[in-house]
């Protein structure tokens, strides 16, 4: 089986590192179709930045990427090649526009990539809060209307709106309580078997890595120096 995602020698280096040290240094990896990858590490490892140059926020990397088969890093990447991709934040609020209807901010994931009519991407939006155990009443409300456990169940849709076939998670139930945490564990997991989408689960908690994802790479200092199964 190909990879789904395959990361080469991946290199990062902030300018404002005074101290010549890459965030990101060699870094190798792949994810298999469907696959949940965990990727633990202290704070600053690097994970944030290697989430970042896999979903294209960060740019400038050495090294290679592909996604699909296809290469995602450099100047003449096809600005599609990222679709099938989408990520969850640790900050559910803030990922959410404020000053938008729950409904709009949904709609928002699909009006501008599919030529969808409305009332077929209410019907979608209303099928989507359903899917994350969320009543339909909500697309009326806004983010601050919300629990922040709400709003991660809302950044989970609005990303199963666009069927990734890789989702990342960035320390996504870090800024959670623990009973919230677990319910939105036990979401993710839910999604990712139905919907067979490979996860790529970033946390610096080990035992929710060892318990979401079967395997698990661990960064220190921005290199990998251990590869596990649990
Ligand atoms: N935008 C930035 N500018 C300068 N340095 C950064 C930036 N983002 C991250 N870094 C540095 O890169 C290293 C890795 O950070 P990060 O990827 O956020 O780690 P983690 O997500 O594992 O906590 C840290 O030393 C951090 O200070
Ligand atoms: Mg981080």
């Amino acid at each position: 089986m190909e990879a789904l995602l395959r990361a080469e020698h991946l290199k990062k280096q902030f300018h404002r590192n005074a101290d010549g040290k890459h965030a990101v240094n060699d870094v190798s990896f792949e994810i298999m179709p469907g696959e949940c990858l965990g990727l633990i590490g202290e704070s600053g490892s690097g994970k944030s930045t290697i989430a970042k140059i896999l979903t294209g926020i960060e740019s400038a990397a050495e090294g290679n990427l592909y996604f699909e088969g296809n290469p995602i890093l450099g100047k003449h990447v096809r600005k599609d090649s990222r679709k099938n991709m989408q990520m969850i934040f640790q900050n559910p609020k803030s990922s959410l526009n404020p000053k938008m209807t729950i409904g709009q901010n949904l709609d928002d994931a699909l009006r501008y990539y599919e030529k969808i009519p409305k009332t077929e991407r209410k019907v979608q939006c209303e099928q989507i809060l359903e899917r994350v155990h969320l009543p339909k009443e909500y697309l009326l409300r806004y983010p601050d209307q919300l629990s922040d456990g709400e709003c991660q169940r809302i950044c989970i849709a609005r990303a199963l709106l666009r069927h990734p076939a890789l989702l990342i998670c960035d320390e996504a139930t870090s800024a959670l309580d623990v009973s919230v945490q677990k319910e939105i564990v036990e979401l993710l997991q839910e999604v990712q078997r139905e919907e067979q989408m490979a996860l790529l689960f970033i946390s610096h908690d080990l035992a929710l890595v060892s318990h979401v994802c079967s395997r698990i790479i661990v960064l220190s200092h921005g290199e990998i120096i251990e590869h596990f199964q649990s």
